[in-house]
């Protein structure tokens, strides 16, 4: 049976040392870090998502602020807002919460943000330098930067002599995730929609990692024996078995079946999706002492 990875307990020592850092840079420098998070509109999911940020922010020490501006707000008004964040010297990080409305354009907004306070990692200069290997002068995307923390606890910094299958090519994670396996030595394949032979694909990884969005597609056969296996997928799907109209969260791994061929993995929830708040603050801490000419804590 596969060791399970603790999510909590991973994040919550992120978190511990996002508040040490947080700490030491208000008395060296009297400053706090400040994250501004912007939601548009009133999606549920996002309003879920902006208010544990917040939460999680505020108990890290920083400066927390949120803008939420309604659905109809126009480009002008939503750049004009990222305009005055990038100037405003105590805000360290701005997160554009997405999706933004479908008459939005998403892409303009996010290359707007100041690369020095993108704490998502999004932009095109933060994604360049993850992709020339510079792993310490960026900010790295926040799931699959949280998603490498476990692959390295699990094999350490050197993964030389690994086959590391990534599936999905999403800018938000597959593409990122697949240039920091890289970055530390991997042999990398980033899979999609489009692979011939996806369980073949799989069957040769060492490591795992599954980001596409359908429940439980991972199947056993498709691990190779003592893989690592990280489910970054979270899906509701129904659950009468809890009861009429109840649902749960799955991964896109089929974690019973699964975790008796690998040798370690993560479960949904408590796997992955800790991680990418922690990775938010330890971004926007880093990106403060950067800011403020200290010298930012390792993760
Ligand atoms: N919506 C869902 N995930 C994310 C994320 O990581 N960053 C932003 N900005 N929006 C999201």
């Amino acid at each position: 049976m596969a060791t399970r990875i603790d999510g909590k307990a991973v994040a919550a020592s992120v978190i511990d040392t996002v508040k040490e850092a947080s700490k030491a840079l208000e008395q060296e420098k009297g400053v706090k870090p400040g994250l501004t998070v912007v939601l548009v509109g009133e999606d549920p999911a996002s309003q879920t998502y902006v208010a544990a940020k917040g939460r999680m922010a505020k108990e890290c020490g920083f400066n927390s602020e949120q803008h939420t501006l309604p659905a109809e707000t126009t480009q002008e008004e939503l750049m004009a807002l990222v305009d005055k964040l990038n100037a405003d010297t105590s805000v360290h990080g701005i997160l554009v919460q997405l999706p933004l409305p479908k008459h939005l354009d998403s892409d303009a907004v996010i290359q707007a943000i100041l690369p020095e306070k993108d704490v998502d990692g999004l932009s095109v200069v933060n994604a360049g330098k993850l992709a020339t290997g510079d792993l310490d002068g960026g900010l790295l995307s926040c799931t699959p930067a949280g998603a490498m923390i476990f692959v390295r606890q699990t094999h350490g910094n050197d993964l030389s002599g690994l086959n590391a299958v990534v599936i999905g090519r999403s800018n938000l994670f597959g593409k990122p995730m697949s240039a920091l396996l890289l970055a530390h030595n991997a042999t990398v394949t980033t899979a999609h929609s489009r692979t011939k032979d996806l369980p073949a694909i799989c069957r040769n990884a060492d490591i795992l990692v599954a980001a596409v969005g359908r429940p439980q597609m991972v199947k056993a056969d498709w691990v190779k024996p003592g893989a690592t296996v990280i489910d970054v997928g979270i899906n509701r799907i129904d659950a009468p078995e809890r009861g009429e109209g109840k649902t749960r969260l799955v991964g896109d791994v089929a974690y019973d079946e699964c975790e008796k061929v690998a040798s370690v993995i993560t479960p949904v929830p408590g796997g992955v999706g800790p991680m990418t708040i922690a990775m938010l603050m330890a971004n926007t801490v880093t990106a403060a002492c950067r800011q403020l000419g200290t010298k930012p804590p390792k993760f």
